[in-house]
């Protein structure tokens, strides 16, 4: 019996009945008991029975993109199997036309927020393009950012500089800052009487600090700026509550951090916000205002299984446990800088300073380190390579990978 006929016979799909996989919560975590005895054991039973990454694998880039946990895998794989059947409980098995309550019901009280004011999305590049676009700005307005954006939080506003002369101004951020208080001074005084909007990351892309974003959010909404958060790093790694965030705008990739299948985002756009942006990719009922956030979702055809690995994701989450996940991953990062820390040839970017990073950490050589990389790579490590690196571990990274990696460089580069 091929697998798609043991399926239709009731059969189960790696011991759970198909019809439930749909969204399926993982039902073999291993148990709380052994977390407390033995939470390095815990760890590893996590990373081999519930992930599919082989043992000579090291991963240290899960800021570009997150590992696929089985249950993820296994919801999208039967998601995509039951629709070419036509046997999901939906009429059609897409998204695009479909406001999808029920998903962004429980998103939203993950990420603390009302479900109205989540439009799901691709990624958090279409989050931030469909507010630079969707804000009516004119010539002489004035965005301000920080100088540690990635290019896809940037490149909305300089599409409308190009097209519209509003004017995008950067606030150098030092690497490493001294608090968060110095980060919130420099970007609170940047605001000048032309600036409309704050545009920054609440996780820096390049060097994985931690933005004061409520700081900076009030002080700008005082002054009557709007802020937009490029939140890509964030839900996943730390627990957030994000109406207590106060910003106008959070953009969400929740296939970074939070165990989804690539291609989900998200758009949170606080409610008093909503009827004054323009949805970029329409159509029909992308004027019906009385749909709220989901009227930023009529977008033509899309892939439903993607968020139905998405749920899967935020299930696979919760199971393990929010807080659980950040005190793993942030110990894994402190690691990471105290092998960092003994080496004279590089400099940390991230401040020794537990309240201004979680998993990643930015590191760079002050010598070529070529070398490093053409070995790393034969190595099987994977690991974003350059002069200026940012090192980043989920809970499936071992702290062996890292100690592999900073071994290879005390190989190549040596101790002092
Ligand atoms: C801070 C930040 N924002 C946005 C992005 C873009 O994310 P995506 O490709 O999921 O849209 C990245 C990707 O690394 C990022 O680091």
């Amino acid at each position: 019996m091929n697998r798609r006929n043991a399926l239709r016979a009731g059969v189960t799909l790696f011991g759970v009945p198909w019809q439930k996989v749909l969204g399926a919560a993982p039902s073999s975590l291993p148990d709380d008991a052994l977390f407390t005895r033995d939470p390095e054991t815990y760890w590893t039973r996590i990373r081999d029975e519930q992930f599919f990454l082989p043992k000579w694998r090291s991963f240290l880039n899960n800021g570009s993109l997150g590992v696929l946990p089985r249950p993820v895998y296994q919801t999208v794989a039967a998601y995509l199997e039951n629709a070419a059947a036509l046997e999901t409980p939906y009429p059609y098995p897409r998204w695009g036309y479909e406001t999808l309550d029920e998903e962004r019901e429980e998103l939203s009280r993950y990420l603390g927020c009302k479900k109205d004011e989540l439009a799901l999305m691709h990624n958090a590049t279409e989050a931030m393009s469909t507010v630079a676009a969707g804000l009516d700005l004119k010539a002489g307005d004035e965005v301000v950012m920080s100088s540690q954006e990635h290019p896809s939080g940037k490149a909305g506003w300089a599409q409308k500089q190009a097209r519209f002369g509003i004017t995008v101004r950067e606030v150098t951020i030092p690497l490493p800052p001294k608090d968060p208080g110095q980060l919130a001074d420099l970007m609170i005084s940047a605001i000048g009487p032309r600036t409309r909007v704050l545009s920054f990351s609440g996780i820096t892309s390049p060097t994985g600090l931690i933005m004061p974003i409520k700081t900076i959010c009030d002080a700008a909404r005082a002054k009557g700026v709007m802020t937009l958060v490029d939140g890509a790093h964030m839900h996943g790694q730390m627990a957030l509550k994000l109406s207590d965030l106060h910003c106008d705008f959070f953009a969400g990739s929740p296939h970074k951090w939070m165990f989804a299948s690539a291609g989900s985002g998200f758009l949170y756009i606080r409610e008093e916000n909503l009827d004054r942006l323009w949805p970029l990719n329409v159509t029909g009922g992308w004027d019906d205002k009385s749909l709220k956030a989901a009227r930023f979702m009529k977008q033509g055809t899309n892939n439903r299984a993607i968020f139905e690995g998405m749920m899967a994701g935020l299930h696979f989450a919760q199971a393990v446990g929010p807080d659980r996940i950040y005190a793993r991953i942030h110990q894994l990062a402190r690691r990471t800088y105290e092998r960092a820390a003994r080496l004279p040839y590089i400099q940390l970017l991230t401040p020794n300073d537990d309240r201004m990073f979680a998993s990643l950490v930015g590191i760079e050589f002050k010598k070529d380190a070529s070398a490093v990389w053409q070995e790393a790579a034969k190595r099987k490590i994977f690991v974003s390579a350059g002069k200026r690196v940012r090192l980043s571990s989920h809970i499936h990274t071992r702290p062996a990978d890292i100690d592999q990696l900073f071994d290879l460089i005390e190989e190549k580069m040596g101790k002092a």
